[in-house]
């Protein structure tokens, strides 16, 4: 395929708007309509929708698709004006060739000559000639207006139609001469190839920024809207446990992925939470291990960083981060703009910030929905950077408002990575094994359990801040212990399985213990979150084991 793209069947519930903008063509050569604002919440599709379009149309000859995306090209209108101009050319002659895009993006146009003579395309090389001309005089205006308009002259030489398919067209904003901002407007300079009858225009970005430039500029009147919503619940648990599976992991039954719902049928989080689950080692899911890599995922997963991205970008000055993240959290939580005003004066921020904030607001394409993860995200991010909380301690309090109110007692230590240490740990172990009446034979077994888990961590993590995190969670009915530690990710399967005189000869007999590790625990568990390695033990009782 031409452009990077899911598989066709991979790509869920989008049937009514693909067809519909396949049919744009028909509907400029009626003067009917034909351009579209594509809008949606963030990750919600829009690309993706604009490169499945591109690749159906690609198949067929009827109408030629060109994609650009604003996000990946430089703004600065000289450099655009080149880019624009060379994709449209090396995708105008992979369509007429049928065969994907030739050479790198690097690829100049003095070096496409030779493709475009060959399919006796005379008047592309006029095109070309034209733009050379306006590079030679280093008549950056001209440059940008000629790159802009080569699909519209295109499709009047070629006789066929052109969709214009406009990804992140909201930076287009930005467009400038010589420095940032010098001239204010670039973008307004798309007018003319919108009105061509011979292109229809699909346009996509931020919902807030793309209809300012609509309302407000010459481009008013020029676009109708097309509004891409979530997947359906039942298409997003399909989509999910697709990924699941493709990642190796175990899905639970339906009824413990009601958790997801939270993400709002998106696919970009359906997508993030899935490959955190696997970073993270996650290998049989349960409810909980959904809830423990949604918080790994909104602390320092990818949909964190998707969003601080977009944060940094709209709030350049550092010094306006804290107050414009207290007003957003503020803004999100109140949920709507009328309490904007309110949520200012209880954030204690000033005029001018709430300005800039509604500004980054609508910059971030926030303006609509709820968006949990998202808000979620911002009070992760509110408790690390404003209130000086660790990462870990932050996302206990998002799993927290998630977990099942199940009563539970917890018990944290943390241990020097030294000798003996661990035998502080037994000690501890066994205090709490007498605490909830723990079988004394199994509290022996326990303990050895345990000092071998630590010692593995003290011996072979490598790690620098020599610390071993240890936390008991006594929940009615079970024992969960977690040792958490940073450096060398270990696994106990790789000793479970070696023969005696292996372990013998790598120094590993100590490994051996672990076969009890396995034998008196129901669940061990052992995964990756950043750059440290967690055990999980986990021990179910039965009714009269129960320590209450
Ligand atoms: N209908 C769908 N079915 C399955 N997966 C999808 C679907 N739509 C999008 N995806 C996947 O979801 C992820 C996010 O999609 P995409 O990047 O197109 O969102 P977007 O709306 O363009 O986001 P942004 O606001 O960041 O530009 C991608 O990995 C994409 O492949
Ligand atoms: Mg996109």
């Amino acid at each position: 395929m031409p452009l990077n793209a899911l598989p066709a069947e991979g790509f869920l519930n989008r049937e009514t708007e693909l067809g519909y903008l396949k049919g744009l063509s028909g509907l400029k050569g009626s003067a009917l309509g034909g351009n579209v604002l594509l809008e949606g919440a963030r990750g919600i599709g829009k690309t993706e929708l604009l490169k499945q379009l591109y690749c159906s149309l690609f198949r067929e000859t009827a109408v030629v698709p060109f994609y650009y995306s604003f996000r990946t090209g430089n703004l600065k209108g000289t450099y655009f004006a080149k880019d624009y101009f060379t994709a449209f050319v090396r995708q105008y002659l992979a369509f007429t060739r049928k065969e994907p895009f030739t050479g790198g993006g690097a690829e100049t146009l003095q070096r496409l000559l030779p493709a475009i003579s060959s399919l006796g395309l005379h008047w592309l090389i006029d095109s070309v000639d034209d733009f050379q001309e306006h590079l030679k005089n280093s008549d950056a205006y001209w440059q940008i207006v000629t790159a802009i308009s080569l699909p519209a002259v295109a499709a009047q030489q070629s006789g066929k139609q052109i969709i214009v398919l406009l990804d992140d067209f909201d930076a287009a904003e930005d467009l400038y001469e010589k420095n940032l901002g010098d001239v204010p407007g670039l973008i307004t300079l798309f007018g003319e190839s919108l009105q061509s009858s011979l292109c229809p225009h699909v346009m996509t970005g931020c919902a807030g920024a793309l209809e300012a430039i609509f309302t407000d500029r010459s481009l008013i009147g020029m676009a109708e809207r097309m509004w891409l919503g979530p997947l359906p619940e039942d298409l997003a648990l399909d989509l999910f446990r697709t990924h699941l599976a493709h990642l190796k992991i175990t899905s639970p039954p339906v009824e413990q992925l009601k958790f997801l719902g939270i993400l709002r049928g998106n696919p970009l989080y359906l997508r993030n939470l899935a490959k955190a689950l696997w970073k993270m080692g996650k290998r049989e899911l349960t409810e909980r291990d959904l809830i423990e890599g949604y918080s790994y995922e909104i602390s320092d997963g990818e949909t964190a960083f998707y969003w601080s991205s977009a944060l940094n970008r709209a709030v350049k000055n550092p010094a306006r981060r804290r107050p414009i993240l207290k007003w957003l959290l503020q803004f999100l939580q109140d949920g709507g703009m009328e309490d904007g005003g309110r949520a200012a004066v209880i954030a204690g921020v000033g005029e001018a910030e709430t300005l800039e904030a509604l500004e980054t607001i609508k910059r971030l394409g926030m303006i609509r929905g709820r968006d949990r993860v998202l808000q979620d995200f911002l009070r992760c991010l509110y408790m690390r950077e404003v209130e000086g909380k660790k990462a870990g301690e932050a996302r206990e309090k998002i799993e927290a408002q998630y977990l099942s109110k199940d009563a539970e007692l917890c018990f944290e230590m943390v241990i020097p990575m030294s000798s003996n240490a661990e035998l502080v740990v037994a000690r501890a172990v066994e205090q709490i094994g007498k605490n909830i009446n723990l079988d004394e034979e199994y509290l022996n077994y326990l303990q050895l359990a345990l000092i071998e888990v630590c010692i593995n961590a003290i011996e072979h993590s490598g790690s620098y801040d020599k610390k071993v995190f240890l936390k008991f969670i006594m929940r009615s009915g079970s024992l969960e212990i977690i040792v958490e530690n940073t450096g060398r990710p270990f696994s106990l399967d790789s000793h479970k399985d070696l023969p005696a005189e292996e372990k013998l000869r790598l120094g590993i007999k100590r490994g051996w213990g672990f076969k009890l590790v396995y034998s008196i625990m129901d669940d061990v568990k052992i995964e990756r979150v950043n750059d440290r390695t967690r055990v999980i033990l986990t021990k179910k009782f039965k009714d009269k084991e129960v320590y209450r």
